[in-house]
């Protein structure tokens, strides 16, 4: 019997616990997602130690559920992936403790994941990938650009310089007396409003691909202060679309300046905010009229935000590499793209 090709991730960097069993690179047989925001939302953010607690309870159940649904068993996966940083540092131990108990009590090999290439392979799920590639990668922790010359090699060509795209949707959503966390709120109210405020859309004309989203933040906040000072109540669906505007602003305008410069085959948007409708349907439109040449792939909005299917795939790529961990891997909270094997 030909052995199948079988991988079995785990993802617990944030609030989300997840299990997935994937085949073949690209096909998911489950994706169990245990979504613990609701524990986070009367604290208005993630509280770390809630979180860990969280993955302790739900981690054993979900391996069972992930291979249940999968209708796969231990012995037949080809390794175990997880994710071992970037991330809350006891969240992701449980995880990685969680896959090193697992692979070791089966014998599997074990495949450590970066979470940010995660989310890039995510567009893996939804079509075959050409390099070399860019990624726009905008969560509630990052805003990069990372440029793959092939399968594996990450090179981050720009960055923000101080808040990620989705921290200032949550921050402002938070003067808005919105639900953390606050993009899908935003992004909704944004498609009912007016620009309106017209607030500023950093480095927009900087000649490097980097951003900046705390000066949008300060106007923002300072542009609602000032009317609550004054007794003044502003539309909330004007403060949202003017918001939004000025972020798609500046992540369309860098990108496609960035797919310009670089030899680029396929753009990639992913990350949590790659779910924002604005964003998808600009980046859609302009990359299809000034670039046609360039195959654009978003990840589904289940595949964008958190979850292990997406670590499977990335894991994919190491697999064909053999680069496995040893026992003693660690999760590095701050894990950045150009860690190498050896520091494992
Ligand atoms: O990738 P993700 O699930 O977790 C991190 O690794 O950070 O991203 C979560 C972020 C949050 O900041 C959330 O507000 C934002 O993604 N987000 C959105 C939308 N859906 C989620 N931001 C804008 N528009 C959306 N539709
Ligand atoms: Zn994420």
């Amino acid at each position: 019997m030909t052995k199948r090709n079988l991988i079995l991730a785990v993802e617990t960097s944030c609030d989300e616990t997840s299990v997935a069993v994937v085949e073949d690179e690209a096909r998911v047989l489950s994706n169990i997602v245990a979504s613990q925001i609701k524990s986070h939302q009367r604290f208005g953010g993630i509280v770390p130690e809630v979180a860990s607690r969280h993955h302790v309870e739900q981690i054993s159940a979900l391996f069972e559920e992930a291979l249940e649904e999968a209708q796969v068993s231990a012995d037949e996966l080809s390794a175990v992936a997880v994710t071992y940083g970037p991330g809350l540092v006891g969240a992701l131990l449980i995880g990685v403790s969680a896959a090193k108990a697992f692979a070791w009590a089966n014998n599997l090999p074990l495949i450590p994941v970066n979470h940010m290439a995660g989310h890039i392979y995510a567009a893996r799920i939804v079509e075959p990938l050409e390099f070399p590639l860019l990624s726009l990668l905008v969560s509630g922790g990052h805003t990069e650009l990372v440029y793959m010359k092939e399968d594996g090699d990450f090179a981050i060509v720009g960055q923000t310089r101080d808040d990620a795209a989705g921290e200032a949707y949550d921050k402002v959503g938070r003067v808005m007396g919105l639900k953390y966390p606050s993009g899908k709120e935003i992004d909704e109210m944004a498609h009912i409003g007016q620009d309106t405020f017209h607030f500023p859309r950093a480095m927009i004309n900087e000649d490097n691909f980097d951003f900046s989203f705390s000066g949008l933040k300060s106007s923002f906040i300072n542009t609602v202060h000032n009317a609550e000072q004054k007794g003044q109540e502003l539309d909330k669906n004007d403060l949202a679309t003017s918001f939004q505007a000025a972020v798609v602003d500046v992540l369309v305008e860098k990108t496609l300046r960035c797919v310009a410069q670089y030899p680029v085959k396929t753009l990639v948007v992913a990350g949590g905010v790659a779910a924002n409708q604005g964003l998808r349907s600009a980046l859609l439109t302009q990359m299809t009229e000034k670039f046609p040449q360039v195959k654009v792939v978003i990840p589904p909005l289940n595949l964008c935000g958190d979850n292990a299917a997406m670590i499977a795939a990335a894991a994919f790529a190491e697999l064909k590499k053999e680069n496995f961990a040893q026992m003693n891997l660690n999760a590095i909270p701050s894990l950045a793209f150009d860690v190498k094997e050896e520091s494992l």
